[in-house]
């Protein structure tokens, strides 16, 4: 008989390291056999890849279980997964508020995934795959729990062929107060470097143009050899350097005391290094950052920012914040506003605090501060951002840049193939979008810049292929969501 495709549908949320995880998953799927479908209704596995870190994130997930109960009822075959932070984090807790699923796999387990829907299928059991909780063994026990999961890559799974996240580090060991990521992907692990330089090889190969390094502290990298020898972020990005086909080499996210020199250094040196560093500060108050326990004072992140500044020229500097953490004062939060003004960021993202069960500060100290407030501290220091990241943007116009093209701007998407408005972003990882041709995706191009938002830089591109040449309208403006295009990690 012949044998009808196994479908297969999967939603991220989260993370740029679910992003990948969510590639490798659907990869090692496809080499079982399975088609993706964009649909979960139509899908014989569904599966939902979840984040932790706020819980708005969680309930989206519950709700997405939720309406899919009937279906489930109505098709009892099909396999309902729950994938990354959230099923390490709530194990059973999962199939207790859904009983309708059958697969709970933590962070640390994907590489079971095949194996376990089979399981499912052969035994209609409900199956779970979870790391150790970080209190529940020895250092490299729970270590050794945590797999970092790292199978063959598959360009067809990318969005863009031509860029990709390449996985140096799991887990962290810095523990704020306020963060669930410790728990949910379990010790800091950096992998073998030849093993990534060879992972880089093998998408360069491919066409891959872009990498981005990615590591919850990605700058915390290090690998002992075993002989003496230690391998840094620096030394890893000068050895993809050499890499023929790279273009570009991104790392996410850095935690501002392991900003060291060697890396700056390389930053700087290396062509192929983006100049940009997103360097989450969370807080301009002293007291604040002490509960967070982030281990550095204000003004330690004003010397590691100088630092950064002088030795890289020109770098763009992006961070996070958290607004409403416990015990955030109205003065502390005007330091943080104060913080956000002077240090001219290329960009902020800004979370109001949300307690994470089994976090320290959700044990140590009250969520005290009220929805409302956490809300209009939100807004009033996106203002002051977006205030930083237009005269920024404007001291751009007449500049023309390097720009990898990466695919049609939300405008774009929305016209017919062809010609068509495009985004990309620069060196500095500004967005710039123009209007081109379909083929120019992919290619690394010169813009010159004429107009400027606070979040996007407008543009024509120098290509001498494409029409009109004049300014994208006003209405064409791409809205704040395109932030989104850059999640910050964790
Ligand atoms: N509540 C709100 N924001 C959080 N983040 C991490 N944990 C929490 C939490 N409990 C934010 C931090 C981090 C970003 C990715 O998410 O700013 O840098
Ligand atoms: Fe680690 Fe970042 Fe979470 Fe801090 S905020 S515990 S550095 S993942």
């Amino acid at each position: 008989m012949h044998d009808r495709t196994k479908t297969l549908f999967i939603e991220t949320v989260g993370c740029q390291m679910n992003v990948l995880d969510s590639e490798l998953v659907v990869g090692s799927l496809r080499r079982q056999g399975y088609e993706l479908v964009h649909q979960p209704t139509a899908a014989d596995v569904i599966l939902f890849n979840t984040c932790s870190v706020r819980a708005h994130a969680e309930e989206k997930i519950y709700s997405a279980l939720g309406r899919l109960r009937r279906h489930k009822r109505e098709n009892p075959d099909i396999v309902l997964g729950v994938l990354g932070c959230m099923a390490q984090k709530d194990q059973e807790e999962v199939r207790r508020r859904a009983p309708h699923v059958d697969m709970v796999v933590g962070t640390g387990q994907l590489a079971r995934v095949p194996e376990l829907v089979e399981e499912v299928k052969r035994t209609r059991e409900p199956q779970y795959a979870l790391s150790l909780g970080r209190a529940d063994g020895g250092k490299h026990e729970v270590a050794a729990s945590f797999e970092s999961f790292d199978p063959p890559r598959d360009a067809s799974m990318r969005p863009t062929p031509f860029q990709a996240y390449v996985r140096i580090q799991i887990g962290c060991d810095k523990f704020c107060t306020y963060c669930v990521v410790p728990a949910t992907r379990g010790p800091e692990q950096s992998r073998h470097p030849d093993h990534i330089v060879a992972e880089c090889r093998q998408l360069a190969g491919e066409g891959c143009k872009e990498v981005t390094l990615i590591g919850q502290t990605v700058n915390s990298y290090k690998f002992d050899h075993g002989d003496g020898r230690r391998s840094r972020l620096s030394d890893l990005i000068s050895r993809i350097h050499d890499i023929a086909g790279i273009e570009r080499i991104k790392f996410v996210t850095n935690f501002p005391k392991d900003m060291t020199d060697d890396l700056l250094d390389a930053v700087r040196e290396l062509p192929k290094a983006v100049k940009y560093l997103h360097v989450p500060v969370q807080s301009g108050c002293d007291d604040v950052l002490k509960r967070m326990k982030r281990l550095y004072t204000v003004d330690g992140y004003w010397e590691m920012l100088h630092r950064s500044r002088e030795k890289v020229p020109g770098v763009a500097i992006s961070s996070d914040f958290i607004v409403g953490f416990c015990g955030e004062s109205d003065k502390s939060f005007e330091k943080t506003v104060d913080l956000v003004r002077e240090a001219r960021f290329k960009n902020s993202f800004i979370f109001k605090y949300s307690p994470r069960p089994g976090t320290k500060a959700d044990d140590l100290y009250p969520d005290d501060i009220p929805e409302e407030l956490k809300k209009r501290r939100n807004n009033d220091l996106l203002a002051v951002q977006n205030v930083n990241s237009l005269e920024d943007h404007k001291t751009r116009i007449g500049d023309t840049v390097e720009v990898l093209v990466e695919g049609p701007s939300k405008v774009g998407e929305r016209q017919s193939a062809g010609v068509r408005q495009l985004t990309g972003r620069t060196m500095t990882d500004h967005i710039v979008v123009f209007d081109g041709h379909d083929r120019l995706v992919g290619q690394t191009l010169k813009v010159h810049i004429r107009e400027a938002s606070p979040f996007t830089l407008y543009g024509v591109a120098e290509t001498g292929e494409v029409g009109g040449g004049g300014l994208i309208p006003r209405s064409a403006v791409a809205d704040p969501s395109s932030q989104r295009r850059s999640l910050p990690l964790v």
